[in-house]
């Protein structure tokens, strides 16, 4: 619980450090990186510095848990700390690594404000971090427990068994374990880790959804090929495409992941997604027809064309499993549909081009405007936001969880 002391000194500085927290988050990182070079090796994700999302990501989330603390000193915001601790689990991050960031972050703070972070100022930010450093300590060892797995043994080697072309673009690994220790299948929804070791020696972490249901045997993740358009390409990615192959043997993760699939309430599930976004629906859809669901399930895709669609026939496969299940496509390229779909637009997604089921839960997987505009178009017609779950290919720079 945030201290009467501390929660109006916090009221009274959330402004200034509001109006200055890129610039802390910057400095914060680099000094981070200067004092501990090892966290750029298998920890950060070096793609995201490059670009600055990261750094942006832990700008938004700064303002919006202190806000959180000071109109609710006595409920810590548990929820919107679990998509961060669920990526944090996935890269068995430490309690002990909680004092290192501390200290960088209250040293950035200062570097930037300056004489204005009085002893005062500095106690209560001190508060606010170790108040969030706690919560997200005790889900994370929930969450690894759960997994039965402790940090230093969230990585477990998998070998590839089968590299599946699904489009020009995108390519679909399927691993089976080789590592002696149990890995508990996923939750439906949920993500890897991959580790992946490059060429200058270090290591880079990436995250994949898990595209099918897995059994602790094998699993399977799809990658899209990113292209720099003029910045480099993407590291990890064009690996992936390019080097990896059957026979090799990749350090994953067990999974986590804080966006799944809820069917115990019994309400029809609406997937939405747009290009590479198909990749978690594709794992959800297998795990409901594994299980041999009798909820109504309706997908809503968008890409290029049915060639650009990929893991097309495993979700259409699986949907004939599902008694009554739709799935309608937009194709901004048009050409139609070869394979069994419900309904096929051309152009961009419009929802409103469908009959959407009542009391529905929803799910979004895709480019952020994408998944902006589904949302908003979907609170319109009286959906309400807590029944619109989203997954973030990257940080998290849109925060609506937070809104
Ligand atoms: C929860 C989650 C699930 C995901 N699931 C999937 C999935 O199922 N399938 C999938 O394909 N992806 C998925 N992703 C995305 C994936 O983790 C990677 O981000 C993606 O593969 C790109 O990684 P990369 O190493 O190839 O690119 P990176 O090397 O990380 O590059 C990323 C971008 O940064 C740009 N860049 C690099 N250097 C610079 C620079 N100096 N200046 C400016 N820009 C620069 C690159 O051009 C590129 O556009 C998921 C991400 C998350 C967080
Ligand atoms: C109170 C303390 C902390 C807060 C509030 C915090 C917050 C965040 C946020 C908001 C994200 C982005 C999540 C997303 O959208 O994907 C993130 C990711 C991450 N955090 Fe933390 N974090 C904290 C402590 C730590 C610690 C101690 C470490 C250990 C070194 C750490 C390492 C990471 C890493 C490696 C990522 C992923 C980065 C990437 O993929 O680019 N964090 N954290």
């Amino acid at each position: 619980m945030l201290s009467e002391k501390s929660r109006p000194v916090i009221e009274a500085t959330l402004p200034v450090v509001g109006a200055h927290i890129e610039e802390i988050a910057k400095r914060f990182y680099l000094h981070l990186f200067e004092t501990h070079p090892e966290l750029l090796d298998g920890t950060f994700n070096r793609g995201n510095q490059a670009q600055g999302t990261q750094p942006l990501a832990l700008a938004g989330a700064v303002p919006v848990f202190a806000t959180a603390l000071v109109q609710h000193p006595d409920q810590l915001p548990e929820n919107l700390l679990s998509r961060v601790a669920h990526k944090h689990a996935s890269l068995g991050i430490v309690p002990e690594q909680y004092q290192i960031v501390h200290d960088n972050l209250m040293w950035a703070i200062g570097d930037v404000l300056g004489d204005a972070v009085t002893p005062e100022v500095a106690a209560a930010w001190d508060e606010v971090y170790w108040l969030l450093a706690y919560t997200l300590i005790h889900i994370e060892r929930g969450l690894y427990s759960a997994r039965g797995v402790r940090p230093n043994t969230v990585w477990r080697k998998w070998e590839v068994e089968q590299k599946i072309p699904e489009t020009d673009e995108v390519v679909t690994f399927v691993l089976k374990r080789v590592d002696d220790r149990l890995v508990k299948p996923s939750l439906p929804g949920q993500y890897i880790t991959v580790q992946m070791a490059l060429a200058d020696g270090t290591h880079q972490p990436r995250q994949y959804s898990l595209s099918r249901a897995d059994n602790g045997e094998f699993c399977q993740f799809t990658v899209k090929h990113v292209h720099g358009g003029g910045q480099p390409d993407g590291e990890v990615s064009t690996l992936l495409h390019t080097k990896v192959d059957v026979g090799d043997v990749l350090t994953l993760s067990v999974p986590f992941g804080a966006v799944v699939l809820d069917d115990a309430a019994g309400r029809p599930m609406v997937f939405a997604s747009a290009g590479i976004g198909i990749t978690p629906m594709a794992g959800m859809i297998s795990h409901l027809a594994t299980a041999g669901s009798l909820l109504p399930v309706m997908l809503l895709h968008g890409d290029h064309n049915e060639d650009a669609f990929a893991l097309r026939r495993q979700v259409i496969a699986d949907l004939a499993k599902l008694p009554g299940a739709s799935i309608y496509v937009w194709y901004s390229h048009g050409g139609g549909s070869q394979l069994p779909v419900t309904g096929v637009f051309s152009g961009e997604m419009d929802i409103s081009q469908v009959h959407l089921p009542d009391n529905a839960v929803y799910h979004l997987c895709g480019p952020i405007p994408f998944m902006h505009e589904v949302r908003s178009a979907l609170i319109k017609q009286g959906v309400p936001p807590k029944d619109i779950q989203y997954e973030v290919f990257g940080p998290d720079l849109w925060q609506a969880d937070y809104e």
